[in-house]
């Protein structure tokens, strides 16, 4: 086809700094033979008329352009012209480290849609994993509030936020499976439950896509990374995976299939070498399992150069070969790197088929038909002025930082503090620390949006009472003023200390071997207690922390996680008791990093319990500080007897786990009340001591009680073997209403 140019008069705009005015022409005029729109241009043709259409027209050089995706920054728009024009590339993303706004996205786009033979647009992606400018808790911490619906809200409101910077595309959420806290990337993904992630990974696709995904504020999501990443060895980042087929299909998969049947339309390939061979060139799980049993219809895109390193995996000889195998495995895009560049010689030499092009080219343009990019390729460049930090998104960020939060140890009623406490010591170095609060993967989010601890207990305090604030030491170096951290606290009625880790010492690339909190912050834990006064110790930090010493020797603790811009409100809110604590771990806390990894949806061993010849240490625990599933509240609730009907379920048929749950304190509070099972015997491989299969998160006021019920059916006991078929068994089951995954009575039913 022939494009036509037409220049529909002088257009004068703002150029993108917003000097001197542009002139640009209107756009292209497609006109084919007979003076029509193509087909492919034509929104009321089906997808993929429109598809097949555009891909007759195109040549080997523009479908290898559609795999290949850069980063771009300021003036990407001069960098990058050349190669546009050429049908080079596909999509681009991050938007530099400062870009807020659509305005050189919308100058590269203009350049893919205007100046090129077919008008094909660009696709945006960018990292919105916890907000874009709102910055709201990381993932672990959202996870902990056990409310998806929560999340899908937050997520919306990231939708908003990352569609008016300009993005069509989020690669997000991470559903990797954490069981292991040295892992620095567990702050991003949602703990060591495959249930729970489930409804996580559905709800961020849900929040993310909307109900119709080519909304201008709805976001592609991306599924990543797919798979296994999380097992990293020694919890070491991009580090080999071991995973048995089994495990691989029970825990590690569930998450991705949840997100994809939610509607995500893309998936991004992994890091690691995952049970020996690569993830991004792993023919496996991207065809056989992603397309073939799965049938995702979308497209993957390679993490970051994960092409290329398929050179040092050691799994290519070079970029031919590398570009071959992810290309032949079902890897369509590649991210940054350009080996796909070497695909058109290696069709003509026969070492890579048409078809395989082909279709990997399908699935991307399938994305940006359905995500509307040929209708509205430009993002409006009216709607970032007053995107960000609304007012709803604050609201609802303060309400995540307080449902993020995990009382974790609550002795004497140390909390929650009084309004009339007269004099409050907050010490500690992240007690008046804003960029902290913003957590590993901030995207936009800026330092100054963000409310400290300090800045929240001022909000909170009555008139007449006071608050000083002593670092005392600085988080991870030998800076400290110890002395002055203990006069203040010697001064004061109520004493908190705000102790963590660093924002950057997780995420990507920040694997630790040592879990405690670092620096000189346990020598000034140690001074502090030493004055004799409770503390109340809140933690700001991105994964589980080995910390028995602080649970033995602190009054309370509460887990505040990395909160993000309301982080200080939020948090404040739960410690002076307007909203009560209601988070509950979705990961555990080991005593120490030897017991690691540790998760409480365990296989069993053949020598259960403790003792001689028995499978735990000589020196510590085999269960963890704090379990999967805890959490305290200001009040207390008691379980009654649980009911189970009937107790030997007919296939077809349903059961009915009933408990009553009484809050008996004297306070309003709410409980997560949780449901597991355990599947005495299974014939394809044994099945976890626990499993959650469902929780209600309720509100009692005090001497309240409710009856909670949970219904299951038999698809809700079953499990995949290793090649994936679903099972269920008939056989003896155990099933667990109650407060954690480390509590409770179990009562018997069979399935027949
Ligand atoms: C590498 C990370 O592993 C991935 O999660 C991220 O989406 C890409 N970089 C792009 O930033």
């Amino acid at each position: 086809m022939k494009r036509t140019l037409f220049l529909l008069g002088t257009l004068f705009a703002m150029n993108a700094f917003g000097a001197a005015p542009d002139i640009y022409h209107k756009g292209w005029i497609d006109l084919n033979k007979n003076g029509m729109k193509d087909v492919y241009e034509d929104s009321t043709q089906p997808v993929e008329k429109r598809v097949d259409d555009l891909l007759k027209q195109m040549t080997l050089d523009e479908k290898i352009g559609q795999l290949h995706q850069n980063t771009y920054d300021v003036g990407a728009e001069k960098i990058y012209k050349d190669e546009i024009e050429r049908g080079d590339m596909g999509s681009f993303f991050g938007g530099g480290l400062i870009i807020e706004t659509p305005i050189h996205r919308n100058a590269l786009q203009r350049i893919a849609v205007e100046n090129t033979r077919l008008g094909i647009p660009l696709i945006f992606g960018h990292d919105a994993i916890h907000g874009f400018r709102t910055i709201f808790p990381i993932p672990l911490g959202q996870a902990c509030a056990w409310e998806p619906e929560l999340f899908e809200r937050t997520q919306r409101i990231s939708a908003r936020e990352t569609s008016a910077g300009g993005n069509d595309w989020t690669f997000s959420p991470m559903v990797d499976l954490g069981r292991d806290p040295r892992w620095g990337r567990i702050a991003e993904g949602f703990g060591e439950d495959p249930y729970l992630g489930c409804l996580y990974a559905a709800a961020n696709v849900r929040g993310f896509q909307g109900t119709n995904v080519a909304d201008p504020e709805s976001v592609v999501a991306c599924m990543k990374h797919f798979v296994g990443y999380g097992a990293a060895e020694g919890g070491r980042d991009y580090n080999t995976t071991e995973i048995s087929e089994f495990t691989l299909r029970n825990f590690y998969l569930p998450q991705f299939k949840a997100g994809i049947d939610a509607g995500a339309w893309t998936v991004m390939s992994a890091f690691n070498c995952l049970s020996g061979f690569p993830a991004s060139a792993n023919r496996h799980v991207l065809n056989d399992i992603l397309r073939d049993e799965w049938h995702f219809q979308g497209f993957v895109v390679s993490d970051y150069q994960a092409v290329e390193q398929l050179i040092p995996h050691g799994v290519a000889a070079d970029a031919n070969e590398a570009a071959r195998i992810a290309i032949k495995a079902g890897v369509d895009m590649e991210m940054v790197s350009s080996n796909y560049e070497t695909l058109p010689q290696q069709i003509q030499g026969g070492k890579v088929s048409q078809a395989t092009v082909d279709e990997a080219v399908r699935r991307i343009l399938r994305v940006k038909f359905i995500k509307g990019l040929f209708e509205k390729p430009y993002t409006d460049t009216t709607r970032y002025k007053d995107a960000y930090l609304r007012p709803d998104a604050l609201v609802l960020a303060e309400e995540a930082a307080a449902k993020s939060c995990v009382l974790l140890k609550n002795e004497g009623d140390a909390l929650p503090i009084s309004k009339r406490a007269k004099k409050i010591a907050l010490i500690g170095p992240l007690g008046d620390a804003r960029a902290e609060m913003l957590g590993c993967w901030a995207s936009r989010g800026r330092p100054q949006d963000a409310v400290s601890l300090a800045t929240g207990i001022r909000g909170k305090l009555a008139a007449g009472s006071k608050l000083t604030v002593t670092p005392g030491c600085n988080i991870t170096n030998n800076t400290a003023d110890i002395k002055g951290a203990v006069s203040a606290a010697k001064e004061a009625d109520v004493v908190v200390l705000a102790l963590g880790e660093p924002r950057d010492w997780s995420g990507e690339s920040k694997s630790r071997t040592h879990l405690g909190v670092p620096g000189r912050q346990m020598e000034l834990f140690r001074a502090i207690v030493a004055t004799g006064k409770p503390v109340i110790v809140v933690l700001f930090n991105g994964r589980p922390l080995t910390i028995p010493e602080i649970d033995t020797n602190a009054a309370a603790i509460l887990e505040a996680w990395q909160g993000g811009v309301e982080a200080g409100n939020g948090v404040a809110d739960v410690l002076f008791g307007d909203t009560g604590p209601s988070g509950r771990l979705t990961i555990s806390f080991p005593y120490d990093v030897g017991q690691i990894p540790i998760y409480y949806n365990h296989y069993n061993t053949g020598r259960p319990g403790i003792g001689e010849y028995k499978g735990n240490y000589v020196d510590a625990p085999i269960t963890p500080l704090y379990p999967f599933g805890y959490g305290l509240t200001y009040t207390k609730f008691d379980y009654g007897k649980v009911q189970v009907s009937p107790s030997r379920l007919n296939p077809g048929g349903t059961l009915t786990a009933t408990a009553q749950v009484k809050n008996t304190g004297d306070r309003a509070g709410t409980e997560v009340v949780q449901l597991y099972i355990r599947d005495i015997a299974a014939t394809a491989g044994p099945r976890p001591v626990r499993e959650l299969k469902g929780f209600k998160k309720i509100h009692l006021n005090p001497g309240e009680s409710k009856k909670v019920t949970f219904t299951l059916s038999m698809h809700d006991l079953g499990y995949f073997d290793p090649a994936g078929h679903w099972l269920v068994e008939p056989g003896k089951f155990q099933l667990w209403i109650c407060k954690d995954s480390a509590s409770g009575k179990p009562v018997d039913f069979e399935l027949q």
